[in-house]
């Protein structure tokens, strides 16, 4: 569906600030509907064309009488009565029109839109009287309130320039609307409104007295009526409660200035959200805060046995502590990597890359220089599987340095690609060095290194690995040029993980 700056830009001449003034009307005008009980829609006048129908809204509070959606349609032919004469005039006004998709008459009420003095689009509001429906105080305020909201819109006060709320917090009208006067004194409390009053301690009757005098939410009030826009503001009114607040004052343009005349309150219980907010944060913290402990722990045991190794004459014993060393210090860089970040999961390039500078620190000889590459991403995993799979990527990097590029050897690449679909996680490790002998059997190898991935793989993380000789295909698609068939080897991982 196209946007409504998409279909202004392609339908009329209509400058960028003119859309914006739209858009900004659209993002706003939930309220209109909301104060109004009934559907809205913005119609663009096209030249030579008719009407164009560019947005459309429902109200909260009401029935919708449109099911379809308008957007992208032309206006009939007794809706473009009514909005010509709008046009015309530039008043309110309101008639019939002949709805088909009810089979029958409804009303509608044309608002023009100004914009810099200029009637831009005609606003909507279309209803069905509802013979049923009692008025009650609620719906006569709100009436009020609405036809307030239309004059603005029509002299080209609302919206408000650059006062745009955030959609997804700010209260809406069915949270609870509270009515002021210039003088910020209560003239009507919806229900929801005098329910929150309530929970802050306003148990008397607020009609008639002011903001101040009620001790609630008296700022945002008077800062949205002194700045002439609409102010948002969070109060903690008690240590339980937390309003969030939004107060738009109803103005009236007098010449060439603008008088206040009155304002809507709309206030939203926040209380449970931001306590909940406030758990997760220290929650979180506190997880954070365990893992760098973690690491740290990790850190002193590795330094204890880097001292030991030292000690050591046999060079076997040297290079087996030697593997313990880096083994823990993967796994250290996995609770690291989770310290730093929010929540639970991590991005696990961040951990193959740090893996690979371990490998290649051990490697200390300049006659046999490896390159080491990362490619492809394998996207966010959680601290259950980044911790085994890291210790498997150290094995696995590690034995095609150790058996890939054994002393004497040329040196070479060693790739990491990572990639993943919706279930599963493939890592394949591929180095041109001189690849498996001929009497290997993966199935059967016994030592440590390859026991460590076999367990972890199969038992830990329910994957599978195979274990073969490279080919030139596999060298290409990985970014090793030149690999000949049967040289190198490729160890390829999946490991499912479902996001
Ligand atoms: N990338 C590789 N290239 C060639 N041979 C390998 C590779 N990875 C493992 N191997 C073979 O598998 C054997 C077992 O490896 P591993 O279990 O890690 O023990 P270690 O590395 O201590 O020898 C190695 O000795 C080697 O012969
Ligand atoms: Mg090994």
């Amino acid at each position: 569906m196209p946007t409504l700056a998409e279909l202004a830009h392609e339908h009329t001449k209509l400058d960028g600030a003119a859309i914006g003034h739209l858009g900004a009307l659209v993002s706003e005008w939930g309220m209109l509907a909301d104060f109004s009980f009934a559907d809205m829609l913005l119609y663009l006048p096209v030249e030579n064309s008719g009407w164009l129908i560019a947005a459309q809204v429902r109200a909260a509070t009401g029935q919708t009488l449109y099911h379809q959606d308008y957007v992208d349609t032309w206006a009939s032919e007794s809706e473009q009565v009514l909005l010509n004469r709008c046009l015309a005039e530039g008043t309110i006004s309101q008639g019939e029109i002949l709805v088909q998709a009810i089979g029958g008459p409804a009303n509608m009420a044309t608002i023009p839109v100004r914009h810099k003095g200029k009637i831009i689009a005609v606003l909507s509001r279309e209803w069905v009287v509802d013979s049923a429906r009692r008025a009650g105080q609620l719906e006569s305020t709100y009436a009020e309130i609405f036809l307030k909201l239309a004059e603005m819109v029509s002299q080209g006060l609302f919206p408000f320039e650059g006062r745009i709320a955030d959609a997804g917090v700010a209260p809406r009208v069915g949270d609870g609307a509270i009515v002021l006067d210039a003088q910020t004194r209560v003239r009507y409390a919806s229900p929801n409104a005098v329910s929150a009053l309530h929970r802050v301690g306003v148990s008397t009757n607020a009609i008639g007295q002011t903001l101040a005098e009620l001790g609630v939410a008296e700022s945002a009030a008077r800062n949205a009526y002194e700045r002439t826009e609409p102010v948002i503001e969070e109060i903690e009114q008690t240590s339980e409660v937390t309003l969030l607040t939004r107060c738009i004052p109803l103005l009236n343009s007098k010449g060439n200035t603008v008088e206040v005349v009155g304002g809507v309150l709309l206030l939203r219980d926040v209380s449970e959200l931001r306590r909940r907010d406030r758990l997760l944060l220290t929650k979180d913290a506190t997880i954070r805060e365990i893992h760098h402990r973690v690491k740290n722990n990790l850190q002193t045991i590795s330094s204890l046995l880097r001292l030991q190794a030292r000690r050591l004459d046999s060079a076997e014993a040297k290079e087996a502590v030697g593997e313990s060393v880096r083994r823990i210090r993967t796994i250290a860089l996995v609770h690291e990597t989770l310290s730093r970040e929010p929540g639970e999961d991590i991005s696990f390039i961040e951990i193959v890359r740090p893996l690979m500078r371990l490998v290649e620190e051990g490697l200390q000889s300049a006659d046999r220089p490896v390159r080491f590459v990362v490619k492809g991403d394998g996207g966010r995993l959680p601290a259950t599987i980044a911790t085994p799979l890291s210790v498997v990527i150290l094995e696995l990097l590690q034995n095609a340095v150790d058996h890939g590029f054994p002393e004497g050897s040329t040196g070479g690449s060693v790739v990491v690609a990572l990639s993943h679909d919706e279930d599963a996680l493939s890592v394949k490790v591929v180095n041109d060095g001189i690849g498996l002998s001929p009497t290997f059997d993966f199935a059967h190898a016994t030592g440590l290194g390859l026991s460590i991935v076999r367990t972890l793989v199969t038992t830990e993380l329910a994957g599978s690995i195979a274990m073969r000789a490279g080919v030139q295909a596999e060298g290409d698609e990985v970014g090793i040029r030149g690999m000949v068939d049967g040289q190198g080897t490729v160890v390829e991982l999946r490991v499912p993980v479902t996001v």
